[in-house]
């Protein structure tokens, strides 16, 4: 098994070397150094990430759990050993649970199918939010179409908060089969109350499938103890690589569900009149997967650990409470989600400018932010707005750059 370099420290961080092992940061965009405030749409990429992936292609690029070979046995250890590394990362009891997919959506999309299939019947409900993902909206939409079921949308207040009574009313309600939420907002940076969410859902006996894709690189996850369902998230929000996913499911779900895709690697035996499935997690794991994503996922993941999601979390948090201030300062800005329980993403307009514009404007001064709708279209409905400029921290963002985005601006 090939282990990853990274270097494990209990020292307190250093920003200037965190910043070190993000080569991207030095890049010069129209001559100004870039300031990067993308992070909610992809994070940048620690050297130890890179040289992970660089020594798979080099050293040890196989197939996994198909050959015999040297190579293919170190692929195969390489690739588990990071399934591992994920279900130590959130506290999932075992790697059964663990399914590695393509990301956010793909883990969407694999429940609601296959729940649906299995679990969701004419006249059954599904429960979302007003703050979803496009992610976690059409799939689901998908599926109550196919089932005859009804999607129903937990309101939210201007602030960009749940109704926590209205969602206790609709399980009252409708015959809810399972609840699908976001645990932090992409465009609003509300974190919602999901402990709570849970705890309600299991009241009423119905499951609960959290999308941590915007939570899991700025807050702990312990599926354990949130005795969450179902949990899904994308390896390139947590400094790992594009096109690798991780699904959580307990183990009793995940065996009661039907596979999502066919495919090798998932089957026990194939016959042309039946074919018996692969244990978990393979079955849901048909065809070669992302073996260098999830090895680089893994690595992505020390790297997180070695620096410490308790001193993101307040490195991050000291950042949001020093942008939401400098920008109030900023005549005509107007904040669009102002909840009390938030992370990481601010979105904003100014004055009458298009946040096109405005994304324009600042990708001239070297600032990278993200503009439009940000995949929540009905969430822009709500705000009768067309978009927002949208910044979103990471924990190698400085006060320094958040200055310069306000002089810009
Ligand atoms: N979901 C990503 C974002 O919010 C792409 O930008």
């Amino acid at each position: 098994m090939i282990e990853n370099a990274t270097i494990l420290t209990t020292e307190k961080p250093d920003i200037e070397r965190i910043r070190n092992d993000f080569p991207i940061l030095q890049t010069m965009v129209y001559g100004h150094q870039l300031v990067y405030l993308d992070n909610a749409a992809t994070t940048q990429k620690p050297v130890q990430v890179l040289d992970t992936l660089e020594q798979y292609y080099r050293e040890y690029n196989s197939n996994v759990h198909r050959g015999v070979h040297h190579l293919s046995q170190l692929a195969t250890e390489t690739y588990e050993h990071a399934r591992k590394k994920v279900a130590d990362f959130i506290h999932a009891k075992k790697t059964a649970e663990i399914i590695f997919t393509k990301g956010t959506t793909d883990g969407i999309n694999l429940v609601a199918s296959s729940f649906g299939k299995k679990y969701i019947k004419e006249g059954d409900a599904v429960v979302i939010s007003a703050m979803e993902h496009h992610s976690n909206i059409v799939p689901w939409q998908i599926i109550c179409e196919d089932r005859k079921a009804v999607l129903k949308v937990i309101p939210i207040n201007e602030k960009g908060e749940l109704l926590m009574n209205e969602y206790e009313k609709i399980l009252r309600s409708f015959n809810v089969k399972i609840v699908a939420v976001t645990y932090v907002s992409n465009t609003l940076g509300t974190v919602n109350p999901v402990e709570e969410i849970i705890e309600i859902a299991h009241k009423n006996d119905i499951p609960v499938l959290l999308d941590i894709a915007q939570g899991i690189q700025h807050l702990p996850v312990n599926v354990e103890e949130l005795d969450v369902d179902f949990a899904v998230f994308s390896g390139h929000k947590i400094y790992g690589p594009t096109g690798i996913g991780v699904l959580y499911g307990k183990e009793k779900w995940l065996n009661e569900m039907p596979p999502y895709q066919g495919g090798g690697d998932m089957i026990k035996t194939v016959t042309f009149e039946k074919t018996t499935y692969n244990e978990l997690p393979y079955k849901f794991e048909a065809g070669t997967p992302d073996i260098s994503g999830a090895i680089g996922l893994g690595a992505a993941l020390d790297y997180v650990s070695s620096i410490g999601i308790p001193w993101i979390e307040e490195a991050e948090h000291e950042l949001l409470l020093y942008a939401l201030d400098a920008l109030s300062a900023v005549k005509s800005l107007r904040s669009i989600g102002q909840a009390e329980n938030r992370a990481a993403s601010i979105s904003f307009l100014v004055g009458n400018i298009h946040p096109f514009d405005m994304g324009e404007i600042l990708d001239k001064q070297g600032i990278a932010v993200r503009t439009g709708h940000h995949c929540t279209q009905p969430l822009m409905d709500f705000y009768k707005i067309p978009g927002t400029v949208r910044a979103s921290l990471s924990f190698y963002n400085t006060k320094e750059e958040i200055d310069r985005l306000v002089t810009c601006i």
